[in-house]
């Protein structure tokens, strides 16, 4: 956990700019789309520089409520300039693994699972807290099995080890040549089916040439096949 806290206070303006790069906007308003509502409250896990919350604002308006939760300090200073204005939108530091945050509408969680040691225990606890009927998404990026997409694996897999606060510039280099996006794909499954075992109407969407997936749903009132 302290890696990625010093790893991401370290490349914080970076990030923010990679964060908001053209086109990832259309995935973030996707994923805000999929899980909130008009007058909902919405926790954002891991919500880093803030991206998502405008487009989370614009969907709940001025009834509901947003609140990103975040390890990392810098990070979250710039959610802050973002967001300022907004009287209902509002960042906290927390571990998103044991949230501050005991009742909401919805969850969402965008580049983050693969960080967690245990995904599914975490996309678990985060169902729990939603409870029945409380909508949950996770948009993150692994290797393309799309024609299109499969050509970028190696320079995909250099932006997951330069992305990685545990791998060093030996292993950016090294990366295209193996698998170091392994690792970052069973999380995400890993995620994804936890999500799959706790909600209904589910649905699964991807975008930039199939590396990014969003999987949304609805949490069940208890476990299902
Ligand atoms: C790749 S960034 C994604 C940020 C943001 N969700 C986005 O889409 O731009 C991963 C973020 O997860 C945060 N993070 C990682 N582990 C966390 C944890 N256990 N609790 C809260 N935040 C965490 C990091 O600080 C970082 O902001």
């Amino acid at each position: 956990m302290t890696s990625v806290r010093s790893f991401y206070s370290r490349w914080a303006a970076l990030y923010d700019r990679i964060a908001t790069a053209p086109g990832v906007g259309r995935w973030r308003r996707a994923a805000a789309r999929r899980v909130a509502s008009p007058g909902a409250t919405v926790v954002e896990m891991g919500c880093g520089t803030g991206a998502n919350l405008p487009y989370l604002r614009e969907v709940v308006g001025e009834e509901g409520r947003v609140t990103g939760v975040d390890l990392t300090r810098p990070l979250l200073e710039v959610a802050r300039g973002r967001i300022d204005g907004y009287g209902n939108v509002e960042v906290v530091v927390g571990d998103a693994t044991d949230p501050p945050i005991r009742e909401a509408d919805a969850v969402l969680a965008t580049f983050v699972c693969g960080l967690f040691s245990d995904p599914a225990a975490v996309v678990d606890l985060w169902c729990d807290r939603l409870g029945p009927g409380g909508r949950i998404g996770l948009l993150d990026a692994t290797a393309s099995e799309r024609a299109c997409g499969r050509p970028l694996t190696p320079a995909f897999r250099a932006f997951v080890a330069a992305g990685s606060p545990a791998l060093g510039p030996a292993d950016v280099l090294r990366a295209p040549f193996g698998a170091v996006d392994d690792e970052l794909s069973r999380r995400i499954d890993t995620a994804r089916s936890a999500l799959v075992d706790r909600t209904v109407d589910r649905r699964y969407e991807t975008f930039g040439l199939g590396f990014v997936g969003l999987l949304t749903g609805t949490v069940a009132d208890g476990y299902h096949e």
